[in-house]
């Protein structure tokens, strides 16, 4: 291996006492491709497999946690204790490779589709579509309906640990319902949910609490809990950046095993707030100030930029459509072969690259999502 890339193969251990034997995290992609009544698939447990032998952890494509919180199509469920034998399969794929297994926990909120929330109720934090074109208006949820959110996501939790996981992350990235309730474009609420900044944090920091309750009662061993955020939303009203750091500020002292940033781009830079001048990136690491580890992400596709990233102070980094492209990246670096890594997608790669065929169509559907050649 060339030395210069020795960084990213130092182990380090979290918190809660979880050691990863490297610095590269697998980001959590969905694909598609579980069994429609929410089973993992084969071809889902395959591709993770293949994806498993060099990246110290997986983190696995989002999971619904409640019956109403399916977001995708061919998304697998946690909402149910019958599916912890199919959790259990997919974390013992991950982890028989030798990566850690971390289920990435959601709530889809009012961007379910219709078709595959039950009576189609879509729910949200308050009855205000997003901006796309057709999008459904869901209804706001009764307090007590929140709450039963809240202790799902801690039953999910609990399944997770039962299912072998090494950890669970909660998504309240992307748009999706924890942050619906962080959002003042979404949570236009006057009970506790919502009505100032603070209220608006109830609901995402209600769901770590939760977490964190069920891991103390139900983990026999170190387990990992780390929370996913999106840092700013285009809408006005929207997140904005200083919306951002009030929000890592208070998940910093909630002793998380991580922060993970979601981001099409490492080294984007904020729209709005005081300094637009540094990524959003070192505004976030500069408010955590070291109180917990952060997952970059972002357009990282070689070695030599994953050190780059690591060197701006972040300590793990997450590929995501790399490792799509490129199953084998660590093992490629790891033998000085990093000449070899593949950073475009060949139309006719999918049986090679063991990649289910549902997210290969949505992959070749999107132009410009992934560079096919
Ligand atoms: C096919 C696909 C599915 C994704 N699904 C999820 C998901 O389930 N949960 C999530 O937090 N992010 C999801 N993302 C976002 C990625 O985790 C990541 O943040 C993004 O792709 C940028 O990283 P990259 O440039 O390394 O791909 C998805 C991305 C892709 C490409």
């Amino acid at each position: 291996m060339n030395e210069a890339y020795e960084p990213l193969f130092q182990s380090i251990t979290l918190r809660s006492g979880v050691e990863l034997k490297n610095r590269i995290v697998m980001a959590p992609m969905t694909n598609f491709s579980s069994n429609p009544e929410g089973t993992v698939s084969d071809d889902e447990v395959a591709y993770y497999a293949r994806r498993s032998g060099g990246v110290g952890t997986v983190i696995t494509a989002c999971t619904y946690v409640t019956e109403n919180g399916k977001g995708f199509h061919g998304e697998f469920a946690a909402y149910d204790d019958a599916f912890i034998p199919s959790l259990r399969r997919l974390a013992a794929a991950i982890q028989e490779r030798g990566a850690k297994a971390v289920l990435q926990i959601f709530h889809g909120g009012r961007s379910c589709p219709k078709e595959l929330v039950p009576n189609g109720d879509v729910v949200s934090a308050s009855s205000i579509p997003d901006e796309a074109e057709g999008a459904v208006v869901p209804r706001a949820l009764e307090e007590a309906e929140v709450w039963d959110i809240v202790r799902a996501f801690g039953d999910a939790t609990r399944r997770a640990i039962e299912a072998g996981y090494d950890g669970v992350e909660i998504h309240g990235a992307n748009g999706y319902l924890i942050q619906q309730f962080f959002s003042p474009h979404s949570n236009r609420r006057t009970d506790a949910f919502g009505g100032s900044l603070e209220k608006r944090m109830t609901f995402p920091l209600a769901v770590v609490d939760e977490v964190q309750r069920v891991v103390r009662e139900h983990a026999k061993g170190p387990f990992i809990v780390g929370y996913r955020f999106s840092p700013e939303e285009p809408t006005s009203p929207g997140i904005t950046m200083d919306d951002t750091l009030s929000l890592v500020d208070a998940l910093a002292t909630k002793q998380l095993d991580y922060l993970h940033v979601s981001l099409m781009d490492f080294s984007s830079m904020p729209r709005s707030g005081e300094d637009t001048s540094v990524s959003r990136l070192t505004l976030i690491q500069n408010q955590v100030g070291g109180r917990v580890p952060v997952i970059g992400v972002g357009n990282i596709h070689t070695p030599t930029e994953a050190l780059k990233a690591m060197q701006t102070g972040v300590p793990l980094i997450a590929l995501g459509r790399e490792l799509i492209m490129e199953p084998d990246w660590v093992e490629k670096v790891e033998q000085g072969r990093e000449s070899e890594i593949a950073i475009t997608l060949p139309k006719d790669a999918r049986q090679r690259l063991v990649v289910p065929d549902p997210l290969w169509q949505a992959i070749m559907n999107a132009p410009g999502w992934f560079p096919v050649v």
